[in-house]
């Protein structure tokens, strides 16, 4: 039974079953019209001006901060450094943070099915610092077990860092007992919930995290924004790596500076005003329905996708059993491209290729999946329409050449 008024997502008038949520997700009204309202009302700079619309437009964004920490149980609002997204944040931990705490020799672990984000900022770490990269190996599932994890870990190991939800594979993993296994080796665990924050309940406190990074836009915001959380203890070491107007108190002719406190000294420039705004908006939107009803809403959509296709002896499945609502699959011969455009004829939108997780192929053994990502609009209806499309394939060619 659908939990939302699908009316609230204008897009989906256009008669396209949306399943590429991964990749970023479908903007409800409320979002568009909160940013709108501060472009049309109140669109002023913020932490600048002494007038009233400055006042009210800097209001609006650090009362979003407030509401981030809320929404993933941060102790302080000033542990939410807004970037531009995961991207940003995951660069900011690497070369504000692990730049000065990492020495030659020390071991960050790291899987393969993680997106390009969570590898190659570490990657060019490496080449500054000489630390090591190791990865935890996944079970048969392409899975992360505990026991591997523990397996992996070594007197040099000091980082981990992962997604609490991987972007292809979609295994969730268990960040609670990562973190202990972490803290009790005292390891930093830094998080990527790009794909596990959209679609689930997030406690930063009771999983333990240290560091945790997001997309606004993977969960119904603008793009352009995302977040850092660091605990306060970590945020306190590290130094911003975007240097420039509003996050310096003061600096001399002679090069003496001294930056603002945290979180604005992590914030240099005008920041994205607009579209944290509309993360609030997002935010709101998301509480209103439960976190834990879009997670068992998914979870009982994937349930049913995977009933209609396990037995269609065409399609490939690759991660039947992770929990998340995202499937990777391949038509038995086809090319995952050509099946993505064969979709698109039926107006289906799925995402093929290597989704930015570009070593998982030594995983899965193959590069290009196409990928099925769920989000609570989507229907049992529409995975009918999808699961037609896909019996009807035979035919593939002859719809898209
Ligand atoms: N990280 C996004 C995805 O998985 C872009 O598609």
């Amino acid at each position: 039974m659908i939990i939302i008024n699908r009316k609230d997502f204008p897009i989906l008038n256009n008669d396209i079953i949306y399943f590429d949520n991964g990749a970023t997700t479908l903007k409800p009204k409320c979002v568009v019209e909160a940013m709108n309202d501060y472009y049309y009302n109140y669109g002023a700079n913020i932490h600048r001006g002494d007038y009233k619309i400055s006042l009210e437009a800097s209001e609006a964004y650090e009362s979003v901060r407030n509401k981030v920490a809320k929404f993933i149980n941060a102790k302080n609002p000033n542990e939410i450094v807004f970037t531009s997204g995961a991207t940003d944040s995951l660069n900011k931990i690497v070369f504000g943070f692990m730049m000065n705490y990492l020495n030659e020799n020390d071991e960050v672990l790291l899987t393969k099915s993680e997106h390009a984000s969570n590898i190659l900022p570490w990657f060019e770490l490496a080449k500054i610092k000489k630390i090591k990269i190791n990865y935890i190996p996944l079970d048969e599932y392409h899975e992360l077990t505990i026991e591997s994890l523990k397996n992996t870990i070594t007197r040099n190991t000091k980082v981990i860092s992962v997604a609490a939800v991987t972007n292809v594979v979609g295994d969730v993993r268990n960040i609670k007992e990562i973190s202990k296994i972490a803290h009790s080796n005292n390891i930093i665990l830094v998080i990527d919930g790009s794909q596990s924050v959209p679609h689930m309940k997030t406690d930063v406190i009771k999983d333990d995290i240290d560091f945790l990074v997001f997309s606004g836009h993977k969960m119904l915001g603008p793009t352009g924004v995302g977040v850092m959380y660091g605990k306060m203890k970590y945020l306190e070491k590290m130094s911003p790596i975007n240097f420039g107007g509003g996050m310096n108190q003061y600096f001399e002719v002679n090069g003496e500076v001294e930056y603002k406190s945290i979180p604005t000294r992590f914030e240099a420039g005008t920041p994205p005003i607009a579209e944290v705004i509309g993360l609030g908006s997002a935010i709101d939107y998301l509480e209103k329905i439960g976190m834990d009803k879009i997670c068992k809403y998914e979870q009982d959509l994937k349930k049913y996708l995977i009933s209609k296709l396990e037995n269609n002896k065409k399609v490939i499945l690759y991660n039947k059993s992770s929990k998340s609502g995202i499937l990777a699959f391949n038509l038995e011969g086809i090319f995952s491209q050509d099946t993505a455009i064969y979709l698109d004829y039926y107006n289906i939108c799925v995402r093929a290729g290597n989704h930015c997780a570009k070593i998982l192929k030594d995983e899965i053994n193959i590069k290009n999946t196409c990928r099925l990502s769920l989000y609570f609009y989507n229907t049992k209806e529409e995975i009918d329409k999808f699961v037609t499309a896909i019996e009807k394939s035979d035919d593939l060619y002859k719809v898209i050449l």
